[in-house]
């Protein structure tokens, strides 16, 4: 999903593979002269390349796609947080002519800002229309419409319509619910063998009342205790009804109050310790948030995390369908969690431990969040759009 530009490049003219790369030589040339991140160098491919394979008309199963029998490619970058562009021309079994397919997903480029966005999705469109230009027939569809229409007003209509509906898909989908399912995560985390740090977030089954909540938060804790490193105490989720109410003095000295004297009997049966970290809403003003922060401290919870999805769904618009509504994650809730995490970081002093989560959709966003007070980061709308290659950034930004 999101702001992708699908291309389909052929001719039909019978030309020699020495033809075809004189043919479309000049667009690696349009590459670097449009500015583009980063140019390949030119590549002959046969069989064994993975990355150009065409799909017939009537392709039903992977056996279908067809691999290049000869071709000449090369990759380019648009910039940071954008896809790379593969583009070319290759020669397959039984289909007329040279053709390429492919996309390139810009959308992610708009982490950076709306002027580095344009110039990564006009880069890769200008690179289309030189193709164009050069005979070679062309089938774009491009999600932002600017292919279309040439409109930088359109582009962004389209770009803010893509990235509010990523927020709100996330956030509309809803937490695994039940006890039975808490039953299956917490046999999967008896059975995993992950290395790494691993936090458990606890809450209530969306039907237990408010009043007697303390017992679903304990039945959790002891079905997890022995395979989580920290507990995140979740008193936040907009999901489930009155929860954040928990938020308040009395509801977190009844849920902390009941999981520390349950956490006294664990710790001498399993012989460790494991921390209990309060994760918080953002949408408090400072009177709530000074309050909060003042109990935090008095129930000597081991940290907060900050935060939780945001109920504030007001950058969506009014015409948001209702189906589509929940906690609102990803990009637009950054600079409410960056404000929250500031304010309990003066509020707390500096030894108090703040995971910092929320919005963080790039190397340049964790490095703000680390900034404005967090000990550590957490990603989840991030990691889910843009995986493995978000977290490397981030890690190279802190070398
Ligand atoms: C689909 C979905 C499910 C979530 N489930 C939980 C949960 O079970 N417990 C919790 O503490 N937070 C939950 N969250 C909130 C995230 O942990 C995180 O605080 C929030 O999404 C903001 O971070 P992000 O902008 O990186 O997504 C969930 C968020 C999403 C989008």
């Amino acid at each position: 999903m999101g702001l992708t530009i699908h291309y389909n490049i052929s001719t039909q003219r019978r030309l020699t593979p020495a033809a075809v790369r004189e043919l479309i030589a000049p667009l690696r040339d349009k590459s670097v002269a449009l500015g583009f991140a980063e140019v390949g160098e030119w590549m002959e491919v046969g069989p064994d390349f993975p990355g150009a394979w065409h799909f017939p008309r009537d392709t039903k199963t992977a056996a279908d796609v067809l691999p290049p029998q000869a071709g000449w490619l090369f990759y380019a970058s648009p910039g940071e947080g954008s896809e790379g562009v593969l583009m070319g021309l290759c020669r397959y079994e039984n289909v007329s002519g040279w053709r390429l397919q492919g996309f390139c997903k810009t959308q992610y480029s708009s982490c950076h800002g709306w002027e580095h966005f344009l110039k990564c999705h006009r880069n890769v469109i200008e690179l289309l229309w030189a193709a164009e230009a050069l005979g070679l027939r062309l089938k774009v569809h491009d999600e932002g419409e600017l292919w279309e229409s040439g409109s930088h007003a359109q582009l962004r209509g389209n770009l803010d319509k893509y990235n509010q509906c990523v927020a709100a898909f996330s956030g509309a989908l809803k937490d695994a619910a039940g006890i039975e399912k808490f039953d299956l995560a917490a046999a999967q985390l008896a059975r995993g063998r992950y290395p790494g740090v691993r936090g458990v977030s606890i809450g209530k089954n969306f039907d237990t009342p408010i009043e007697s909540a303390e017992a679903d938060y304990v039945a959790c804790l002891r079905k997890v205790y022995a395979h989580a490193d920290y507990i995140a105490v979740n008193v936040s989720s907009p999901n489930t009804a009155r929860l954040r109410e928990l938020q308040g003095r009395d509801g977190l000295e009844r849920i902390v109050g009941a999981l520390h004297s349950e956490r006294v009997q664990l710790e001498r049966s399993h012989g460790r310790h494991v921390p209990l970290l309060v994760k918080i809403a953002p949408n408090m003003d400072q009177e709530q948030l000074a309050a909060l922060a003042a109990t935090l401290r008095s129930l000597e919870v081991e940290g907060v995390i900050a935060t939780n999805t945001s109920t504030d769904l007001s950058s969506l618009g009014a015409d948001w369908p209702d189906a589509h509504r929940g906690g609102l994650s990803g990009a637009p809730l950054h600079s409410l969690s960056l404000s929250v995490i500031r304010q309990l970081r003066s509020a707390l002093g500096p030894a108090f431990p703040i995971i910092g989560v929320g919005g963080i959709v790039s190397a340049e966003r964790a490095l703000a969040t680390l900034n404005a007070g967090a000990n550590l980061i957490q990603i989840y709308t991030g990691f889910a759009f843009r995986g493995y290659r978000l977290v490397e950034e981030i890690l190279d930004a802190l070398r």
